[in-house]
Formats: C-alpha cells, sequence, structure tokens
C-alpha cells in the first residue's frame, strides 16, 4: 500500500541539522523507508498518482526532508521513454567538478520549500560524484546539467543548507549574465 511521506517544512529546525554517515548494511526497516520515498518521488512526477495522493511534484529528496539526519538522498529521474531511473546515494562526495557554472533559469524548487522564491544559485555544470548504492559498494557517476544541480541541491541538505540560503537576498539574479542558464 502507497504510504505518503511526511516532508519537513523549511521553518523545521531539523531541515540545519548536519547529517551523519550511513552505516552499512542498511536494516530492513532502512531499505523500506528509502524503496517508499522513490515510489513517492515516481508517483509525484505521474500525473494521475500524483493528483490522487496530492503529491508535490520533486526530483530529489534528501533523508533530513523525512527526518532521518543520516547522509543519504535519492534521484528519480523520468528518461524519455517515460521510465524512470532511480538513483540512491550513501555518504556522497564530490571528486570533480567543472570550472563551468550554470543556473536553474525558472529557480530550484524544493519539496520542503512550499513557497515561491525568486532568484538563481549558480551550480558546477559537471560534477563526479563518488557515493554508496543500498547495497554498500562503492560507485563513481558523472552528472551534468540539471541532474549535476540537482545532486548538488541534495548535497547541500546533508549540510542543513536549503537553496533559499544561497539566493542573494538584495540581488537575487546577481552574476546571472556570467552564468549559463538552463
Ligand atoms: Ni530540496
Amino acid at each position: 500500500m502507497f504510504k505518503k511521506l511526511k516532508i519537513l517544512d523549511e521553518k523545521n529546525k531539523k531541515l540545519r541539522m548536519i547529517s551523519k554517515d550511513v552505516v552499512f548494511p542498511l536494516t530492513k526497516d532502512e531499505k523500506e523507508i528509502i524503496k517508499n520515498a522513490m515510489e513517492n518521488l515516481r508517483f509525484s512526477q505521474i500525473d494521475e498518482y500524483a493528483k490522487k495522493y496530492d503529491l508535490r511534484a520533486g526530483w530529489g529528496l534528501s533523508a533530513i526532508q523525512i527526518g532521518i539526519d543520516k547522509r543519504w538522498f535519492i534521484i528519480v529521474d523520468e528518461q524519455e521513454d517515460g521510465t524512470f531511473k532511480e538513483y540512491f546515494f550513501a555518504n556522497p562526495k564530490i571528486i570533480s567538478n567543472s570550472t563551468e557554472k550554470i543556473y536553474v533559469e525558472q529557480g530550484e524548487g524544493c519539496l520542503s520549500v512550499n513557497r515561491e522564491v525568486v532568484g538563481i544559485i549558480p551550480r558546477y555544470a559537471r560534477v563526479t560524484i563518488e557515493a554508496y548504492d543500498m547495497d554498500g559498494n562503492k560507485f563513481q557517476m558523472r552528472a551534468r546539467e540539471d541532474l549535476a544541480i540537482c545532486v548538488q541541491h541534495e548535497l547541500d541538505h546533508l549540510q542543513g543548507i536549503l537553496f533559499i540560503d544561497r539566493i542573494d537576498k538584495k540581488n537575487p539574479f546577481k552574476d546571472a549574465d556570467k552564468y549559463r542558464a538552463i
């Protein structure tokens, strides 16, 4: 049966915690939580289910957003053929990045920020991330463009940082001409 996630709102101080390393092997309960979170993100991107369960469309989610202060996040990425690719990253770190920076022209979004926020955040256009999968195997992944931005947004959550913190309050479109918009 589908279990809708309770996602913490930006006002919740827990979101400001610095998450701790994931310890392997994952427990059965942890795996269940992760699988359920994946399903929530997948359903949120399918109109029929999004309506049925009143889900806001989300692409990435960090453990802390559901109150778990562990260093993991997931990304559920719809492919061109309509299937979904599910990513799980535990104890992730960026091991290399492009010098080029980009930003989302329409602004980033977050399931913990339930309001319109104006402004941009320059992020690396490409990153190589090293992390552990659900079985505790180390892997590397190269992410580019919007996926790279998503990874950096989620990494921020693990440090207690929200995207709204990174927007220049006085000049929300600062440096827009210096970086590439996507
Ligand atoms: Ni977020």
